[in-house]
């Protein structure tokens, strides 16, 4: 265990105000995951960098969240620094791009319910399909968060991203940005996003994103411990739910991980769940709906730790 005692560790925990061995349970949506050698809540850019640098510096490992929301994180923690971006926000500031649409410009640890409300009050529409996904928007972009009317790929104008070798800013543009079905390949940390969206009918967007809203709190475990979907949909055919739920194994479980009841693709943390539970099930499920279906179900989730 890499204790303060260590003394690369002890120089950034007192530079910078760090938490030492902070549970990451307190940290993630799961509501699971051992203690963080060291935990950083930076507010700002400024000090992000000079987090950043400093710890590459000592030669301290970094791993980077936003809001821990698609996370599940071992046992047994995570060694050295972790970096949670949820705190870095200043204003929201509104760019008139042209006759038909607007930009959003905000920084990397804005809740995205926060831009969709923004967006809503502006009459923008394009993001109605995040309705309801948690997290902030730095996350969301480099998951390329997504349901099956949008993901963020399709609204991104541009991204600021720190880059970890020179530790310098820059924009980059979406024609370079190498998005995927949720991943965005990026050697950097974002710091800001830019989000064009169209001008567009206040009530009309109003009334989809209530409607999106419904859809989701009416077919998903919204109010559960959980890190949302699990499983990627495969690439044709049914969701992924839909095969878990056609296997019979919503509310299959071990320990407090349990398939929940209201949807097949969330796996849910009844109260005491381990990672090690949420990882049995997760092979049990693979397993089983390879056996049905000949499909292997592959992870959404993003699973970090030693
Ligand atoms: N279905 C079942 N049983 C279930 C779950 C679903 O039969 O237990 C059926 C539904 O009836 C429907 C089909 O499967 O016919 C698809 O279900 P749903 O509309 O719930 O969409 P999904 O493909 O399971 C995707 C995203 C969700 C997003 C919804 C809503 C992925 C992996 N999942 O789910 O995103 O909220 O669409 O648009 O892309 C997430 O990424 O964390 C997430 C929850």
């Amino acid at each position: 265990m890499i204790k303060e005692t260590i003394k690369p560790y002890s120089i950034l925990a007192q530079e910078f105000d760090l938490l030492v061995d902070e549970p990451m349970a307190n940290h993630t949506s799961f509501k699971i995951g051992g203690t963080a050698d060291l935990l950083a809540l930076p507010e700002d850019k400024i000090q992000l960098r000079n987090l950043i640098k400093t710890a590459c510096e000592l030669d301290i490992p970094i791993t980077l969240f936003g809001r821990g929301t698609n996370l599940l994180i071992s046992d047994r923690g995570i060694r050295g620094l972790v970096v949670i971006t949820k705190q870095l926000k200043s204003k929201i500031e509104l760019i008139e791009a042209d006759s038909n649409t607007k930009t959003i410009i905000a920084d990397s640890g804005e809740r995205l319910s926060k831009i969709c409300r923004f967006a809503v009050n502006n009459s923008l529409t394009g993001l109605e399909f995040a309705a309801g996904i948690p997290g902030t928007i730095g996350g969301a972009i480099i998951m390329n968060a997504g349901t099956n009317s949008g993901e963020m790929s399709t609204v991104v104008q541009s991204i600021e991203v720190l880059n970890q070798d020179t530790f310098e800013m820059k924009t980059i543009g979406k024609n370079l940005l190498n998005f995927s079905y949720r991943h965005l390949n990026l050697p950097g940390i974002i710091v800001s996003a830019a989000i064009t969206l169209k001008k567009g009918n206040q009530e009309h967007i109003k009334q989809i994103f209530k409607h999106n809203l419904n859809r989701k709190n009416a077919s998903q475990p919204v109010s559960a411990a959980s890190a949302g979907c699990f499983f990627k949909n495969p690439a044709v055919g049914r969701s992924a739910g839909e095969l878990i739920d056609r296997a019979g194994l919503k509310g299959m479980s071990v320990n407090d991980a349990a398939v929940s009841e209201k949807h097949g693709n969330f796996i849910v943390n009844m109260g005491n769940a381990s990672c090690q539970d949420i990882l049995l099930l997760k092979h049990q499920v693979q397993k089983i709906v390879f056996e049905k279906f000949s499909i292997k179900l592959e992870t959404e989730v993003r699973i970090e730790g030693e």
